[in-house]
């Protein structure tokens, strides 16, 4: 799987974000370590901290379904380039190693790639 493949399905899953309130749609698709995808949009709430990004939802599917062991995660959203927050950062932690991919761009010909550990150095685990 090209992260360019990775990127392209993460796009597809932005025009089915919930997101009335802060209008910003966000996609996710991750690649787990046997090759499937598990995709995922943000999902707003009313009660604003009820919401879900884009990022977990990708997660929370894959893992329900018995899958544990990821290699990358390409993140859109409706403005281009998207960075995961600080609770998916942590949330991802608890499943990724230090090497596991996360990519963005604001199109597919200029994604960026940084590590888990790049983008949360000595991050906590118990
Ligand atoms: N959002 C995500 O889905 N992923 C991120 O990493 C950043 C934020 C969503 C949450 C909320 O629905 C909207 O973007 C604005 O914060």
């Amino acid at each position: 799987m090209m992260y360019k493949d990775l990127y392209r399905m993460a796009s597809e899953m932005v025009p089915r974000a919930y997101a009335p309130f802060s209008k910003f749609k966000v996609g996710a698709a991750l690649l787990s370590a046997d090759g499937q995808v598990f995709t995922g949009c943000n999902v707003e709430n009313s009660s604003f901290g009820a919401t879900i990004c884009a990022e977990r939802t990708a997660f929370v599917k894959a893992i329900s379904e018995g899958t544990m062991e990821f290699e990358a995660i390409a993140i859109v959203s409706s403005e281009g380039e998207a960075w995961p927050c600080g609770i998916c950062r942590q949330f991802m932690k608890e499943f990724c190693d230090g090497d596991f991919k996360i990519i963005t761009g604001d199109d597919e010909d200029s994604l960026k790639v940084y590590t888990m550990d790049e983008i949360l150095p000595e991050g906590f685990r118990l």
